[in-house]
């Protein structure tokens, strides 16, 4: 049975993680993960590009870490909202250009998979992400052809996982430890409602690290035997990479394991590397790590004001949780046993599946608060910021407070907003500034309100002054900073369109004749009449174009430059109404493809 997009809300939920991403959607009320193209509920999010520029994501790109890994790029996540840009031969591409193929590649395999098209998604982030790195992530979604109807923070979509059929009232704790960051958040949970209490986290801890340290380890040993510098082999180095984590990932079951590097020594006289790593060993070498994420969990604490004992559950997310020692820790820490019922890896993508539900239905059972990720405030004359939202205040939001002028008869005065925890403006991030003017009066006579604003629109900051005497006022709203322009982000999707094989109807208007086609989005409609008509599939009898009957269609037929959209229907018809036509597609009003003459 089909169901429609209002039954079940056809939003694909999307967990982008550092190294692996995984999918969910809703099928009959159930959160579901999807599978990738390879039958994997996790995509490496990895992105290759070859000499032509073209992207592969996934598991075909972690294929070539070793054999190409000066094309390869991994871990991306952590420098979305960067300015960062990964020079690859000529090109330098922007990390929300990245991660729009990884997006991309999840988007077309669920739609496979699934047989929906997913045009919508919601998308999960660390909780500690900055407004600049959530749009980035959004920027990338657009990039790759998803609107984002929602972001949701990493352990709120664990805990909507898990919560889901909640009826009792209870603290929560969501211990998030992935690929490269770390996330502890607190959340009241109860009768299908939640509550963000407070967030904290690191947000450049992960397994990345600990395998960094097992590397590191088997290098030294190397070195020191065989005088090699295994960090100057770049290739060496990526193989390296692969077998420490794999032995990690063995160490979580068994108590030892072998690394075999046989092919190094094989010039020389020695015989080939190999050595033996206890979990012992293991864990002496990545403890201090995993006690790292103690400073996190007493800061969400501290922010919610509980103690630990007044914490009911205890909940693991991420594949670094999976570790025996992460297990003890954070049973140690609680003195209480920690929950993995759901699969680590599965629960924030089962969550953001929940969260889309909630987006496509105007009433639900779920009902989500999301906070603040960073404190926001403005820079006063003594040199400090004063807070005007705290962090962890929740959204929807707004604030008002107070102000004075600190010198006589001036005129204007200036509104620096600022985010960040720190007292100092150079502790945290300029968001934006504006004058706003005044009625002269002396010292601290004036009454200036500013206010701060956080409404529905994802990331946007509205602030308004005001000068109570003059009733002067100003609004402006500030934009997360680091965002790619307009025009860059146009620019990145036509790139991105331009290596895209899409799935065309073509429909001859007279015989209802329907042929499907792999096409380039970017190929112009009479290079396809003539590809079609070089193939012998179409014909042109007078100002008309017929399809030749008994012809079947090459199946992978690759013709450039139409300026539609994926699975669009083109109609066949009279020959001055087929050429030079935009089509959009029937939902999409906005013509998103560039007009060709
Ligand atoms: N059995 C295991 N034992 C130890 N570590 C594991 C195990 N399975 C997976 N991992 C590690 O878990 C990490 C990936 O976890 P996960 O997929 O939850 O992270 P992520 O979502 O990509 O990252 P993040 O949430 O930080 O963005 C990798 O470092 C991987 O090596
Ligand atoms: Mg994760």
């Amino acid at each position: 049975m089909k169901e429609t997009l209002e039954e079940t809300g056809n939003i694909l939920g999307i967990d982008f993680g550092t190294t692996n991403s995984k999918m969910a959607y809703m099928i009959m009320d159930e959160p579901t993960v999807i599978q990738n193209s390879e039958g994997k509920i996790m995509t490496p999010s990895v992105v290759y590009f070859d000499r032509n520029e073209k992207a592969i994501a996934g598991e075909q790109a972690k294929q070539h870490i070793i054999l190409h890994p000066n094309r390869t790029v991994y871990s991306i996540k952590r420098h979305m909202g960067t300015e960062y840009r990964k020079r690859i031969g000529k090109a330098k591409y922007p990390p929300e250009y990245i991660a729009a193929h990884i997006l991309r590649k999840l988007a077309k395999d669920a739609e496979s998979e699934t047989g929906r098209k997913f045009k919508n998604a919601v998308i999960s982030v660390p909780a500690n992400y900055s407004d600049g790195q959530r749009q980035a992530i959004k920027d990338a979604s657009e990039i790759a052809g998803l609107k984002v109807l929602r972001m949701i923070n990493e352990p709120t979509a664990a805990a909507l996982a898990y919560g889901y059929k909640e009826d009792e009232d209870r603290k929560i704790l969501i211990y998030d430890f992935g690929g490269g960051t770390f996330d502890v958040s607190i959340l009241t949970v109860g009768k299908g409602f939640f509550d963000v209490d407070a967030t904290s986290g690191e947000h450049r801890l992960g397994g990345d690290d600990i395998d960094e340290r097992i590397i590191d380890f088997i290098c030294k040993r190397i070195k020191k035997e065989r005088k090699i510098d295994v960090k100057k082999d770049i290739a060496l180095y990526q193989s390296l990479k692969e077998m420490a984590e794999e032995a990690k990932i063995k160490l979580s079951t068994t108590e030892k394991t072998m690394i075999n590097l046989p092919f190094i020594g094989r010039d020389t006289k020695h015989p080939p590397f190999e050595m033996e790593i206890t979990r012992t060993k293991f864990e002496e070498l990545i403890v201090d790590l995993i006690e790292k994420t103690a400073q996190p969990i007493t800061q969400a604490l501290d922010d919610a004001g509980l103690d630990k004992s007044e914490i009911d559950d205890v909940i693991l997310v991420g594949g670094t949780t999976k570790m025996p020692l992460v297990k003890d820790f954070v049973k140690r820490f609680f003195d209480k046993e920690p929950s993995s019922r759901i699969d680590p890896y599965e629960a924030v993508a089962l969550g953001t599946a929940i969260a889309g539900t909630r987006e496509s239905k105007e009433k639900s059972k779920t009902d989500v608060s999301d906070v603040v990720s960073m404190s926001l405030g403005i820079l006063t004359s003594d040199g400090i910021i004063s807070k005007i939202l705290d962090r962890n205040t929740k959204v929807p939001i707004t604030r008002k407070k107070p102000y004075t002028n600190s010198e006589s008869f001036i005129s204007e005065v200036m509104v620096e907003v600022y985010q960040g925890e720190g007292l100092y403006p150079w502790e945290c991030e300029h968001l934006g500034e504006f004058w706003i003017s005044i009625e002269p009066k002396p010292i601290f006579a004036n009454d200036i309100d500013v206010s701060f604003n956080i409404g529905e629109e994802f990331g946007i900051l509205n602030v308004t002054a005001m000068d109570r005497d003059s009733g002067s006022k100003r609004s402006v709203k500030l934009k997360a900073s680091g965002r790619l322009s307009k025009r860059e982000k146009n620019k990145w999707m036509k790139t991105m369109l331009s290596f895209e094989e899409a799935e065309l109807y073509i429909l001859n208007k007279l015989t209802r004749d329907r042929v499907t086609l792999n096409v380039n989005p970017d190929t112009k409609i009479s290079d396809l009449k003539t590809e079609l008509k070089k193939l012998g599939i179409l014909c042109e009898e007078e100002g008309t174009s017929l399809f030749l009957k008994n012809k079947e269609l090459g199946e992978k037929l690759l013709v450039r430059d139409i300026n539609y959209d994926v699975g669009d229907t083109i109609e066949i018809g009279k020959k001055e109404k087929v050429e030079n036509q935009t089509i959009a597609s029937p939902d999409d009003k906005s013509p998103k493809r560039r007009g060709r003459k």
